[in-house]
């Protein structure tokens, strides 16, 4: 079993969480939003930000990109394997990733969202990892700073297990 050292709980997760919604939906108050969730990391954030959100027309959709490379290293040759359905011309959308790294997936992603035609993209993760950031990627709402290290829990996989764990742990390599 992996060396594990929690670093954000239950209780920590889900008051970031509530803050986080409350910022979103005072900015986004009257207006539609639309969540764009990056699969598969942040499938457990969104479901839980998307239900604190106090704003009356939410959709949301999802993408998901891969890159390959080593488990633990982001890799810079980024892939689309999953688009979006909704049309989001003239929409205002939000990013909803999992954790920003290198920054080079956002980066590839938001490229992506722009060609078509939204109003206004923004970002929201509930990790920014500082350290190794290599695009300049502005997160417009983060709910956890970290410098470094490997994450894993709450979404989180290293070789695509522990996304089910509830807590959000460093794992020692
Ligand atoms: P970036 O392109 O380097 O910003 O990497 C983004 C993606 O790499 C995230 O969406 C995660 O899927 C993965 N990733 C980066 N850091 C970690 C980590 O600490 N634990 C698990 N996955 C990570
Ligand atoms: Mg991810």
């Amino acid at each position: 079993m992996p060396d594990f050292t929690c670093v954000l709980d239950k209780d920590k997760i889900k008051k970031q969480i509530s803050r986080t919604a409350e910022i979103i939906s005072t900015d986004y108050r009257g207006r539609e939003l639309v969540l764009v969730g990056v699969l598969k990391g942040a499938f457990l954030f969104l479901a839980d930000l998307a239900r604190e959100l106090t704003l009356e027309r939410v959709k949301i959709d999802f993408l998901q990109a891969s890159s390959y490379g080593a488990d633990t290293v982001s890799s810079e040759n980024i892939v689309l394997k999953k688009d979006i359905d909704i049309d989001i011309r003239g929409k205002d959308v939000i990013v909803v990733e999992d954790i920003v790294d290198t920054g080079l997936t956002l980066s590839y992603l938001i490229a992506h969202l722009k060609t078509f035609g939204p109003s206004s993209i923004k970002v929201c993760a509930m990790i920014d990892k500082k350290e190794r950031r290599k695009a300049a990627i502005h997160v417009d709402y983060v709910c956890c700073s970290v410098e470094k290290g490997f994450l894993v829990g709450y979404g989180l996989d290293y070789a695509e297990d522990f996304r089910n764990l509830p807590q959000i742990y460093h794992m020692k390599l």
